[in-house]
């Protein structure tokens, strides 16, 4: 069995609603409860944990905790509530669009890989990737567009190896913008699952009208 944790503790500036982003209404209903009613319809999960932004109370059947100053010590609040399950779904609330689909094939990715301490969704890379300085300048090198990934989440963990790779600084859990990093930092073994690009994070405005579209046109049976 697992659990799920959600984190929806982000303060949602880039989306600028005068909120946070995860209690912004999309199509309707907060963002959080698209994720929420997804992950509940899961057989093989358990129990949900959400990271909620301080003094904000968790959807029903949820268990609500308050989030951290960064995205991962979050998580790591979320994982500590959980019940003692072995397998660990993390999903972000600023995905709304995770189909259950998904989700199932994460978890059974990594339940037929035993050697591997956790396995994400991630989306090919379309656009051509240069590298080149931190402001632009002088591009250093092209890389190959075959091996590149968008990462996603869900990603699903081992509990073991999530919970050490969760036990560091805080400065460390700050640099962390996926935990499948701080697993990797630690020699873990993880493992991509492509998924589609329609599983995208809601960060600007632009992005919630796109999400608006693309459940509208699900709720036409038209995906
Ligand atoms: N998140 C969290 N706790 C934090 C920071 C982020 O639980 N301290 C969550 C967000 O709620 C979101 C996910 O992590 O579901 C991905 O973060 P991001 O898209 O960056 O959301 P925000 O941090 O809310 O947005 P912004 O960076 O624009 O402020
Ligand atoms: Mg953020």
């Amino acid at each position: 069995m697992a659990v799920a944790l959600i984190v929806a503790a982000g303060s949602g500036e880039r989306l600028g609603a005068g909120r946070p982003k995860a209690l912004v209404e999309l199509a309707g209903r907060p963002l959080l409860a698209w994720s929420v009613e997804t992950l509940s319809a899961i057989a093989a999960i358990e129990q949900i944990v959400v990271a909620m932004p301080a003094g904000a109370s968790a959807p029903d059947g949820t268990v609500g905790v308050t989030g951290g100053a960064s995205r991962s010590e979050s998580v790591r609040h979320a994982l500590e509530a959980a019940d003692p399950a072995e397998v660990v779904l993390v999903h972000d609330a600023a995905r709304p669009l995770l189909t259950g689909a998904l989700a199932e094939e994460v978890l059974a990715a990594l339940g037929e890989d035993p050697g591997a301490a956790a396995a994400i969704a991630a989306a090919p890379v379309t656009d051509t990737i240069k590298r080149a300085g931190r402001d632009g300048g002088t591009v250093i090198e092209t890389l190959d567009r075959r091996e590149l990934w968008a990462v996603q989440t869900p990603q699903v963990f081992r509990r073991a190896a999530l919970a050490r790779a969760l036990d560091v600084e805080s400065e460390m859990l700050a640099q962390a913008s996926d935990d499948a990093w701080l697993i990797e930092r630690a020699g873990g073994r993880v493992i991509v699952v492509p998924g589609s690009a329609e599983n995208l994070k809601i960060t600007t405005r632009v992005d919630l009208r796109l999400a608006e579209l693309l459940l509208a046109e699900r709720e036409r049976g038209g995906a």
